[in-house]
């Protein structure tokens, strides 16, 4: 047996569960694999746990690890301690079931922010240069021997426009946005950003030549080029349909969007109206729809869904949510939860306890006075809340019963209570 104890019930970690990749039974954590996740991120991990796929039915397994599987309540096994997104986005995941169930949802923010820099530039180079349809013609006369002449007869037709002095307007400035704005501005754009929540150390790392727009409304009315690097948020403060018909009213004519955000941030009707009309001129977007895929000749540059898929990108967002699964498997460290507050303590006992509970008043008093009740002397404490959410590290020099460790797991506000020890 491993020095790894999984929660309050000293379940045993998975030992019998074979690992699909190289089908080894050892006694280590068990990840469950959902979507294929890069194998180089993997084989660093290889040693440490035993990766599995999902089997249909009843299994165990201490953590998830996901790209974009859909992923429901009933997927997630009661044993399990930590779910990771091998990507920024956590819409696939019910994170609101998942933090009732004491679960931390991590995700690897700025891991893939280069690919899909790299694919909004292309996008807009694709829109200003015409290029899908120049492609489609010279595709089109394939093998003909007058291709050359019938192509610098029809070149005018797939004439475009340059970037440099253009305005893009970047609505998001997380760690995408703020590599696009460094790529526009060495493009020779005049760029102008927006974000609703934007931290003094995130402003601090933009480009000194980004404008921060006023409004949001400013932006729109200014911009050639407006490209979307906000999440996706469901509900009645979120960003479903961020770009309706009203936002796309204020736009400029012939402005060029670019979607390579979330499906559900723009009104796919409202844009499919406005490019009808010409009022947007291209819309780039990400993720394919029936609807978006019949109007390609609209002005629609439809991909599937590419912005993180490069071999760079995949590995490094595994890597570092790999990582982050580990250390809270093994040290109940928090780092890039978007679900729990980050919380870090050096390791220099054996014994940790790990609290999850609701942020409400009394809970802390009560978890350490059933600590004092059992003469528990406490080596080392650390905590954090965010919002309705509560977490604290507790470290011992010795051993306490599993006794007391049940007892603090049923205190009412407390989600989870994880016993990490030899
Ligand atoms: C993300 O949210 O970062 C991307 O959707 C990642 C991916 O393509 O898997």
């Amino acid at each position: 047996m491993l020095g790894y104890k999984t929660n309050v019930w000293y379940k045993e970690v998975c030992s019998f569960t074979p690992n699909y990749r190289n089908g080894t039974t050892v006694n280590k954590p068990s990840i469950l694999e959902f979507d294929v996740i890069a194998d180089k991120a993997i084989q660093g991990f290889e040693q440490r746990a035993n990766f599995y796929r999902p089997l249909r039915g009843e299994q165990q397994a201490d953590a998830i690890i996901l790209r974009s599987h859909r992923l429901t309540e009933d997927e997630v096994p009661n044993d399990v301690q930590a779910i990771g997104r091998a990507g920024v986005g956590v819409d696939n995941i019910p994170v609101a079931a998942m933090t009732e169930r004491g679960i931390p949802v991590f995700n690897a923010p700025g891991a893939n922010a280069n690919a899909v820099r790299e694919l909004t530039v292309l996008g807009m180079l694709m829109a200003a240069r015409n290029v899908v349809g120049a492609i489609a013609f010279t595709q089109g006369h394939a093998g003909e021997t007058d291709i050359a002449k019938s192509a610098e007869a029809a070149k005018k037709e797939f004439a475009g426009t340059e970037l440099a002095g253009k305005t893009l307007g970047l609505i998001g400035l997380g760690a995408i946005g703020g590599l696009v704005a460094e790529a526009a501005l060495a493009f020779g754009m005049h760029v102008v950003g927006y974000d609703t929540e934007l931290p003094a150390a995130r402003a601090l790392k933009l480009p000194q030549a980004l404008n921060l727009a006023p409004s949001l409304n400013e932006l729109l009315e200014t911009s050639d080029f407006i490209s979307l690097h906000l999440p996706f948020i469901p509900g009645e403060h979120g960003t479903l349909h961020f770009i309706d018909s009203t936002r796309i009213k204020r736009m400029k004519q012939g402005v060029v969007l670019l979607n390579l955000a979330r499906p559900e941030v723009v009104s796919e009707a409202a844009v499919l109206e406005a490019l009808t009309v010409g009022k947007i001129q291209s819309y780039v977007c990400d993720f394919p729809s029936p609807e978006l895929s019949a109007q390609l000749g609209l002005g629609v540059i439809l991909l599937p869904h590419l912005g993180a898929s490069t071999d760079g990108a995949e590995e490094k967002s595994a890597t570092m949510v790999l990582e982050q699964l580990f250390d809270y498997l093994e040290n109940g460290n928090v780092t890039n939860a978007v679900n729990f507050p980050n919380l870090k303590l050096s390791r220099q006992t054996a014994y940790r306890l790990t609290v999850a509970h609701r942020n409400v008043e009394g809970v802390l008093e009560t978890i350490l006075s059933q600590l004092a009740q059992s003469r528990v002397n406490i080596a080392r404490m650390e905590l954090n809340t965010r919002g309705d959410i509560g977490y604290v590290i507790f470290e011992f020099e010795a051993e306490i019963s599993e006794g007391l460790i049940g007892v603090i797991s049923e205190l009412s506000n407390v989600l989870r209570a994880r016993y990490l020890a030899p």
